[in-house]
């Protein structure tokens, strides 16, 4: 099929990729003129494995293309995916879906057979009837439909995801349109896929809810986890143990420093806008946003803790800053409040990140990017391991001979036996 995925992000290249990977023939359009001459290179603008591999094996075949120019791609497709940015307006809870609504008004004159439109970024229930009223301004009814088709990719795990999702969400009420999305995605459906029709405000709802409902899980097990130390259980316990009860089940249950990323911290915020705008109380997801918020000052207290509320000058080491594993993404990453309290506090800070300098932190006098972990973890008082990296769950600390090691695992990645037992001050989370 000919497809056109309008946004190189995150959300649109891998789907391009993957899309073209099962041979369709995709152009990714972008405005970006340096963006777009970097992929034809093969120079990809985020870190996502697999990703540079499987973008240079379609574009050399041919079935990737990579172009600025929207009008005419969209007329040499019959599926147009919409896939740019939805953040959250400043100073509000809403998303911001200008982007989206600025694509549809330039969009209208590439219409010039039956097209398929279809949101993949994140917008609130009720914008896929509001594009269609504003194409249907222009263009006959009869030669397009709007469609949602959330994604649920995971980032750094977003190939997986794609080529291995749990469903596959199409909402629309028009049954041409359902059987061509279908055959779309058959080689996906063929492994096993589930494939979901539903109304298109119901699709554009469950992304929301999705994603509300993992943050809920999160932030359930992390206040459970504040228990638990006050309790001397380890959470390890109470998440298998309540985990394997398969209505659980025994997944986002990891406590942590709190929710990061591009998505739980924005959807959980512009559902709650949503909700609002319907005069509905989400009181649970509510209590979620808080939740996460508050938790940023709460392992700050343990940290002061740890130190003796003595801070100043005190050299702490961050071991990852990205808000996980497998992506160089910093977007509401919790070390983003964690650092700049630290550092007021008088604190001297130094990162090592597998990604790399992060331009987050250049304003900064007291914080500085290490490219040895090692030296990074010698120079410490304090070693925070604050993303999941393999590469940190395998560390020799034994190496450290000369001074007694103090760690504090916000992630959970060390066994609390082996840790103690090795004589280092070992602190982790809700255990
Ligand atoms: C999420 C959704 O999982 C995906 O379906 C959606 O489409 C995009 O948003 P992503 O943000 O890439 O994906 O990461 P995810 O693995 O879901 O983790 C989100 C945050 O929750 C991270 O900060 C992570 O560290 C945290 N988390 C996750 C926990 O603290 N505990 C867990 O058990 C799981």
């Amino acid at each position: 099929m000919k497809l056109c995925i309008i946004g190189c992000g995150y959300v649109g290249l891998v789907s391009a990729t993957c899309f073209a990977d099962l041979g369709n023939q995709v152009i990714c359009v972008d405005n970006d003129y340096d963006k777009i001459e970097n992929l034809k290179l093969g120079i990809i603008p985020f870190y996502e494995p697999g990703l540079r591999e499987l973008v240079t094996k379609n574009y050399d075949a041919n079935r990737l293309k990579f172009s600025t120019e929207l009008n005419n791609s969209i007329k040499k497709t019959d599926i147009v995916f919409i896939c740019v940015g939805t953040p959250t307006k400043k100073n509000s809870f809403e998303a911001d879906i200008s982007q989206v609504m600025k694509l549809i008004k330039k969009m209208s004159s590439s219409i010039n057979k039956f097209k398929i439109i279809v949101t993949k970024s994140t917008v609130p229930i009720i914008t896929g009837d509001r594009i269609e009223k504003i194409l249907s301004k222009k263009v006959n009814k009869k030669n397009f439909s709007v469609v949602s088709n959330p994604e649920f990719l995971r980032e750094g795990e977003a190939i997986r995801d794609f080529i291995y999702p749990d469903r596959i969400v199409v909402g629309t009420n028009h049954n041409r349109t359902n059987k061509i999305l279908k055959k779309l995605y058959g080689p996906l459906i063929s492994k096993g896929a589930n494939y979901l029709q539903t109304s298109r405000r119901a699709a554009e709802l469950i992304k929301y809810v999705s994603n509300a409902f993992l943050a809920t899980k999160i932030a359930f097990i992390n206040e459970i986890s504040n228990l638990c130390e006050m309790t001397d259980v380890k959470i390890d316990d109470i998440s298998l143990g309540i985990g394997l009860d398969k209505r659980i089940g025994q997944r986002f249950l990891r406590p942590g420093p709190g929710y990061g990323g591009s998505c739980f911290p924005k959807d959980t915020k512009a559902l709650l806008s949503t909700a609002k705008k319907f005069d509905i109380n989400l009181a649970i997801i509510k209590s979620v946003v808080k939740s996460n918020d508050d938790r940023p000052d709460l392992i700050l207290k343990k940290i002061f803790k740890i130190l003796n509320y003595k801070i100043h000058n005190k050299k702490i080491c961050f071991l990852g800053v990205t808000f996980k594993a497998n992506t160089d993404d910093m977007r509401d990453s919790i070390c983003l409040k964690l650092i700049p309290a630290l550092i007021k506090k008088g604190a001297l800070i130094k990162y090592y990140d597998p990604t790399g300098y992060k331009k987050e932190f250049k304003n900064y006098k007291n914080v500085s990017f290490s490219k040895n972990i090692n030296s990074a973890l010698e120079y410490s008082d304090l070693i925070i391991v604050h993303t999941e990296w393999n590469e940190f769950k395998s560390l020799n600390f034994k190496q450290f001979k000369s001074k007694k090691l103090v760690i504090f695992d916000l992630k959970n990645i060390y066994s609390q036996n082996l840790m103690t037992n090795q004589n280092f001050k070992y602190y982790s989370v809700g255990r």
